[in-house]
């Protein structure tokens, strides 16, 4: 690159939306493993973001689970409930330290779900089609959703968005990700 020409990367961004980033530079989503047993965001992952969001023009933060059966990873935070706004919140003031806006990255397991870490070791998922063992998870024969049973799920996903909106409110710029599932590679819809 010619050093005196400026890297379209470095360039400001709008969506369409009207969310203005000052560069194109994304923190990408990291979950850390590092939550409370509680669900809440720990002091320790504050920290993290604290120390990472300087200088980019946005940060998406590891995944939230929106069902309490949503769950791929230990001490993964959530956003199942609205008793953890107060944690969102945290995490929010701490993703928007360095003066970018930040997205909460909202998920639901699905058949990646950790039976052990779940509800009664409910797995659920599309079909009831048995997975081979992953990086986080075991082989697992999720229960089928079936419509009647999907609907309150499709519900809720996006439920937790509101309570982003809540905190977005609050704090202003912190944009809600509605998208149902993570998009990381070891994801798949539930
Ligand atoms: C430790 C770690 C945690 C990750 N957590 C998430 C996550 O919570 N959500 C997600 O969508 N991707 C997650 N990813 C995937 C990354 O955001 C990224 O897409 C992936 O590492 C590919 O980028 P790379 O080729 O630069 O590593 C994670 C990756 C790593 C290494």
């Amino acid at each position: 690159m010619n050093q005196t020409t400026r890297h379209k990367l470095f360039e400001p961004f709008t969506f369409a939306k009207g969310v203005a980033l000052r560069n194109r530079v994304v923190m990408a989503p990291m979950t850390t493993w590092a939550g409370n047993a509680d669900g809440t965001v720990s002091d320790e992952e504050l920290a993290y973001y604290r120390s990472r969001v300087n200088g980019v023009g946005l940060v998406i933060t590891g995944c939230a689970h929106v069902l309490p059966n949503g769950m791929g990873f230990t001490h993964e935070f959530a956003a199942f409930d609205d008793t953890f706004i107060s944690s969102l919140r945290r995490l929010a003031e701490a993703a928007k330290s360095g003066g970018a806006p930040a997205v909460l990255q909202i998920f639901h397991a699905g058949n990646k779900a950790v039976p052990g870490l779940v509800p009664g070791g409910d797995v659920v998922s599309a079909s009831a089609i048995t997975t081979d063992a992953g990086p986080f998870s075991p082989a697992v024969t999720p229960r089928m959703l079936v419509h009647d049973v999907v609907l309150p799920h499709v519900t809720l996903l996006p439920a937790a968005s509101p309570r982003m909106l809540l905190v977005t409110s609050l704090m202003s710029r912190w944009t809600a990700c509605r998208r149902h599932v993570c998009v990381g590679s070891y994801m798949v819809p539930p």
